[in-house]
């Protein structure tokens, strides 16, 4: 078994992007700026944006955090994007998700410039991912495509399956992973919630990708001798041995699984330092795409 390290990989990506800007700010262009607005103090939505926006300012990219009051109504939060689509110095920005139940959260993506659209999240992305061209690719699934990318593991013809068909992980990479591209040209079935024999077609997989918020559900017995394994799971579960009182825990039962696969993601320390990688580098694609204009 061999780990895909995401912190190494990671740590490798953020120097090279902290050379680009650096070229940019010696050839006197514009400082790659990513805004991020939160809506709420729902804890670990915070960590992530905070974590996002930290990284920003390590590598020499501007950032500006927008927090707004749970109360927000949908029209303000209307306004506060309209404002990020105007203001000509923020090149990108993300809206933390989820967003509070009174807040139409498609209607909101929908007000995103595709311009500035870094998460990937706007229908005309999703859509122009699903056709192959150009776009801002969504931060974790082009993550985890960077993460076999570097670690050259083999995906054409071979069968992957990915668990979880959610809008930010699961929908997206199952349409990477069967585009024309490398990594890609892989035979993908994605399963969810109402799919049949589960763990038959688990077992059958070269390439599983696992991204249901489902902590150690992955077992063994559903994984082939030899499988790559990509755990997106991040969720918090209670744990008095840490100072914060709660741990990460993936959707992949490491202890159990590792030994049978070929790769395998940690978690955490795998895909999780990805996302922000591949937001910051979609964020410099945004200002290197006006520089052309
Ligand atoms: N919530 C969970 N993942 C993400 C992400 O990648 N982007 C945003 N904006 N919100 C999220």
């Amino acid at each position: 078994m061999q780990l895909i390290d995401g912190n190494a990989i990671s740590a490798e990506i953020k120097e090279e992007l902290k050379v680009k800007v650096q070229e940019r700010k010696k050839h006197g262009l514009k400082i790659p700026h990513l805004a991020a607005v939160i809506v709420g103090n729902d804890g670990a939505s915070l960590t992530y944006v905070n974590s996002k926006v930290k990284t920003c300012r390590e590598l020499g990219f501007d950032s500006t955090l927008i927090q707004l009051p749970d109360s927000i109504t949908q029209e303000e939060l209307l306004r506060q994007i309209e404002n990020l689509n105007h203001n000509q110095d923020v090149d990108g920005y993300i809206i933390q998700l989820p967003l509070p139940h009174h807040i139409d959260e498609k209607e909101v993506l929908l007000k995103v410039d595709p311009a500035k659209d870094v998460d990937g999240f706007h229908p005309e992305s999703i859509g122009k991912m699903a056709l192959g061209m150009d776009t801002f690719l969504s931060a974790t699934p082009a993550g985890i495509m960077e993460l076999l990318k570097r670690k050259n593991i083999d995906t054409v013809g071979k069968k992957c399956v990915v668990l979880g068909r959610s809008h930010i992980v699961g929908m997206p990479i199952s349409l990477l992973m069967q585009r024309n591209s490398q990594p890609g040209n892989a035979t993908v079935t994605t399963l969810h919630s109402r799919s049949e024999d589960v763990e038959k077609i688990c077992a059958e997989a070269d390439i599983l990708i696992v991204a249901i918020g489902k902590p150690g559900f992955l077992k063994s017995h559903m994984v082939k001798e030899g499988a790559v394994v990509i755990d997106v799971g991040i969720t918090r579960v209670m744990d008095d041995t840490k100072k914060s009182g709660f741990s990460i825990k993936g959707d992949v039962d490491f202890d159990d699984v590792s030994p049978k696969c070929s790769w395998i993601t940690p978690v955490p320390g795998g895909v999780g330092p990805m996302t922000i990688i591949s937001l910051l580098i979609n964020t410099l694609k945004a200002a290197t795409n006006k520089d052309e204009k």
